[in-house]
């Protein structure tokens, strides 16, 4: 069975409470049990790991080096500047989806330049929390 590593980034941990407008009223925790029921109907072992510490999110990428078949990041805010965490997945290699929850190329400009995306071989956004289960889907 794949074995794919789902990183959540700042502020993720605030769903529910975030601009409901954008996020929707799902918090986090709800977040979570819809990805480990996607994983499991799809058939793929998942690890989920949020933080809100760019540095934290760079280790558990690097620790991810020979023990995870794929990655789905949703970078949050450090999607649009963050070298360390794209240099990080380019480091290790593993195949990566980058999500969003809400449609980053229709809000502001600065949210439409993702680091991230230099990397991953698909990005997802504007699907809410169905972006997360078309992000596992593609690891099948
Ligand atoms: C986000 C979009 C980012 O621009 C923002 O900073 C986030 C969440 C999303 O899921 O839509 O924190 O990645």
């Amino acid at each position: 069975m794949k074995k794919i590593l789902v990183i959540n980034g700042p502020n993720l941990n605030l769903l529910g409470l975030r601009e409901p407008a954008i996020y929707g009223n799902r918090d986090f925790n709800a977040l979570i049990e819809f990805i480990k029921e996607s994983a499991r109907s799809l058939g793929l072992q998942v690890e989920c790991f949020q933080s809100n510490h760019e540095g934290a999110i760079v280790d558990k990428i690097q620790q991810a080096y020979g023990v995870f078949d794929g990655i789905v990041i949703n970078p949050a805010a450090y999607t649009h500047t963050s070298v360390a965490i794209l240099d990080a997945l380019k480091a290790v290699a593993i195949p990566t989806v980058e999500v969003h929850i809400s449609d980053v190329s229709e809000r502001e400009e600065f949210r439409r330049h993702s680091f991230v995306s230099l990397y991953a071989a698909k990005t997802i956004m504007g699907k809410g929390f169905d972006g997360y289960r078309e992000a596992l889907s593609f690891f099948l």
